[in-house]
């Protein structure tokens, strides 16, 4: 399949990068996964302005002109333009010689390229997820390639038959290691706020204006590990996630929480969502 690389489409094979390209050495870069439903963008904008936020967070100048038509050529060229799928965007620095400073003029390295994802069905889905603590950086509001913590965290929690990972920093919940994470206790839905603790998802900013569209009260502030157990709903929500009903929480093999069915609420905000983005 073809790939968008420094202003050429290319085979994916053929597309490669210098060994001294500062994402290879450094993980210097950001990226962004952006869905499309049937071929129809959701929230492009949304993600376009936090892939802005993130560079320049890390001071990186980056302008592509007619980006939103790329990434729509992106799909077709995939022949993914009546398919649920998804594109990948990438910001490097670029290539230099390695210093750990940034370096100047340098010219950024862009990849992006469209695949399909599955969207369907995730009201159905069951999971268990493993608490971990949250051994991340303390920029977790940038979205770095570098991803070591989340890999390793997330990798764990695969071998252990599970599906993600509830991190926790300072006793408090803060998300997952690639989903964000929300609450429901007493009718009033909760998650942890905005800041350097957690990434600003795209998915979880949408669900709190559907809670507020439907009336349910949002509390952005966080859970602590002791109230964990007595919630009454748990759901993760992301950009391929969507919104699922986590089943099971797990504390290495002691299990800190179960709940078989998707509660009302839950069960109302993903039929919403299923609207907005069908
Ligand atoms: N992950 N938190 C983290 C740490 C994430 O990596 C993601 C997304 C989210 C959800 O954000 P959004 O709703 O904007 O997708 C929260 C992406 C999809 C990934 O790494 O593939």
């Amino acid at each position: 399949s073809e790939v968008y690389m420094n202003g050429k489409w290319l085979p994916a094979a053929e597309a490669t990068v210098s060994v001294f390209d500062r994402g290879f050495m450094f993980g210097d870069g950001i990226y962004e996964v952006t869905p499309f439903y049937g071929g129809k963008p959701f929230l492009l904008q949304e993600h376009l302005d936090r892939m802005s936020y993130c560079l320049k967070e890390i001071d990186l100048e980056f302008e592509k002109k007619d980006l939103k038509k790329l990434i729509f050529e992106a799909v077709d060229r995939a022949g993914l333009a009546q398919n649920d799928c998804a594109v990948y965007l990438q910001v490097t620095r670029g290539k230099a010689p390695r210093t750990h400073h940034f370096p100047q003029q340098v010219e950024p390295t862009f990849l992006m390229y469209a695949f399909a994802v599955q969207l369907e069905g995730f009201e159905d889905r069951k999971l268990t997820i493993k608490l971990s603590p949250d051994i991340r950086w303390q920029r977790c509001d940038i979205k770095s390639i570098s991803l070591m913590a989340n890999t390793m965290l997330n990798s764990e929690a695969i071998q252990k038959g599970h599906f993600e990972n509830v991190l926790f920093r300072n006793n408090r919940i803060t998300e997952g290691s690639h989903s964000s994470i929300f609450f429901i206790k007493d009718q009033k839905v909760y998650t942890h706020p905005e800041g350097p603790e957690i990434l600003s998802g795209i998915t979880r900013r949408f669900v709190i204006e559907l809670c507020t569209e439907l009336e349910i009260e949002v509390i952005e502030e966080a859970v602590s590990l002791e109230e964990l157990s007595a919630m009454e709903g748990i759901f993760l929500t992301g950009t391929t996630t969507q919104i699922l009903h986590v089943t099971s929480v797990f504390q290495n093999d002691r299990e800190l929480y179960n709940s078989s069915e998707a509660g009302a609420i839950t069960k109302k905000l993903q039929e919403a969502f299923r609207k907005k983005t069908r």
